[in-house]
């Protein structure tokens, strides 16, 4: 680390905040990614925001994305961050760990999401989609149809089925309510074992899912069901590295947290760009019927160019984490500016995905950047990270994708999804993406 030149860092303190926060017009209280860019563009690629014993210190564009990720001279805590947001609610979960834990761990985790295991997820993926689509069939044109949480339900029960290894039933959605209040706990302000709080219901639902779970353990120790528990279970590396129960149960807890609403997120605003944009919705069509398959499996899920082109493009739009927290285990330099120990530094990779410096006409829904011949997300190494990077980077990214393109490529063979000319999906943006109306689609079978 260098201390020769040190710029000063603009500073807005807690009352801008404040106003920023309360007082702004609607849109900007709620659009996180306007707030970012005004920062950047008044301020610059560093800006700290000042509010009493907290620094926080926006970082802005792939080269912070870089620095921070890459974390070459390990500066960098996920674990104090995360910790602070979830760490009650999912302790000891992958992003909770730093340094040489987080290695030790990683690599066993690793090993449920090698190619062999994924190809088996994607065969009971395709066969729940399946039997989800026809139920939709029959609901399609007689309600309006809620994507939002139709992806929410499926991607609950698949979690229980892939991941679990659970059949559909009564315990499949008493484990689901319970999952979604140990995620509403997480996210929840006041937090407060108080009963009738969310956060009291979050530390309950903890201690269900821990005792449903460790039930399950010894079954799945001695089984060899293809289900990702089971996995963890028998997971052990070439130094004969394995988990014990209480690991597998943290891991998996969190795991399930991770994989949820990130992909319900892809799926809806994946589907909103669909139908807003029927011209691709078309061209993927194409594609998919081309494949003379109604399934996808992993082998072939790179063939369907024009989906993959919409898939990055809706994560450069929609990133569903829009912004990762780090916290500087010493002062660092960045950019001329030296940055204290003990700061918490986010990057805004929303931001990032923005700028015009990066992308062309970046506010257009325009998948093609992404084709061999202009490659847009190649002009950085980190000007694209819905998945984050580095040692952290998502375990599950492999995992995302063939969930999302298999719904989609089983969806689009057999509806045609619509919205009207004017409608504007109102995005969420924080802490996940979503939309806030629960996307009204219609669904018109083909
Ligand atoms: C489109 C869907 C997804 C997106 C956009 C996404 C995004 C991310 C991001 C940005 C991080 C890094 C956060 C940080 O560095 O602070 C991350 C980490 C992680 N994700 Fe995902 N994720 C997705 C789906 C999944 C799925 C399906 C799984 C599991 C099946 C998963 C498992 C994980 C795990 C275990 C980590 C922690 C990795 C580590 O700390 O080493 N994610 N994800």
């Amino acid at each position: 680390m260098t201390h020769a030149s040190k710029k000063p860092i603009p500073k807005i303190g807690l009352l801008e905040v404040l106003r920023r926060t309360l007082f702004a017009g609607h849109n900007e209280r709620v659009d996180m990614l306007a707030g970012l860019s005004r920062m950047h563009d008044e301020q610059g690629p560093v800006v700290m925001q000042d509010v009493g014993i907290m620094k926080m210190i926006n970082l802005f564009g792939p080269d912070a994305n870089r620095h921070v990720l890459l974390d070459r001279e390990r500066t960098f805590s996920a674990r104090r961050p995360w910790m602070q947001i979830m760490g009650r609610i999912f302790p000891n979960g992958l992003l909770l760990q730093d340094g040489a834990v987080h290695k030790h761990h990683r690599k066993i985790m690793h090993i449920p999401f090698k190619r062999p295991a994924l190809r088996e997820y994607g065969d009971r993926m395709n066969d729940m989609i399946d039997e989800r689509l026809t139920a939709w069939g029959q609901a399609a044109g007689k309600t309006q149809f809620l994507a939002f949480p139709a992806y929410k339900e499926l991607t609950l029960d698949m979690a229980a089925s892939i991941f679990l290894g659970i059949d559909l039933g009564s315990t499949t959605r008493e484990l689901n309510r319970v999952f979604e209040d140990l995620v509403a706990a997480s996210m929840s302000r006041v937090r407060l074992p108080i009963p009738g709080l969310e956060f009291h219901r979050g530390l309950k639902g903890r201690q269900f899912m821990l005792d449903f779970l460790g039930d399950l353990i010894p079954k799945k120790r001695a089984g060899d069901g293809p289900d990702m528990l089971t996995r963890l279970c028998h997971a052990e590396t070439e130094e004969g590295e394995r988990f014990s129960d209480q690991e597998i149960l943290d891991h998996m807890i969190f795991l399930m947290m991770a994989a949820h609403d990130t992909t319900t997120s892809t799926l809806s605003s994946m589907t909103y760009e669909l139908a807003k944009n029927p011209a691709w919705q078309e061209r993927a069509r194409e594609e998919s019927l081309a494949l003379h398959s109604e399934g996808l499996g992993l082998d072939e899920m790179d063939r369907l160019e024009s989906l993959t082109w919409v898939m990055k493009e809706t994560l450069r739009r929609y990133p569903p984490l829009p912004i990762i927290p780090r916290v500087a285990t010493e002062a660092f330099e960045f950019d001329g500016y030296e940055i204290p120990e003990g700061a918490m530094v986010v990057l805004s990779p929303i931001h990032t995905h923005h700028m015009d410096a990066w992308w062309d006409d970046p506010w257009r829904f325009d998948p093609e950047r992404f084709s061999p011949s202009r490659a847009e997300d190649e002009r950085h190494s980190h000007s694209w990270v819905p998945f984050g990077g580095g040692a952290h980077m998502c375990l599950g990214f492999r995992f995302a994708e063939l969930q999302v393109k298999v719904m989609m490529h089983q969806l689009l063979q057999r509806f045609r999804v619509r919205v009207p000319d004017d409608y504007v999906m109102p995005v969420q943006q924080a802490p996940i993406s979503k939309p806030r109306d629960g996307l009204p689609i219609e669904l018109l079978p083909l």
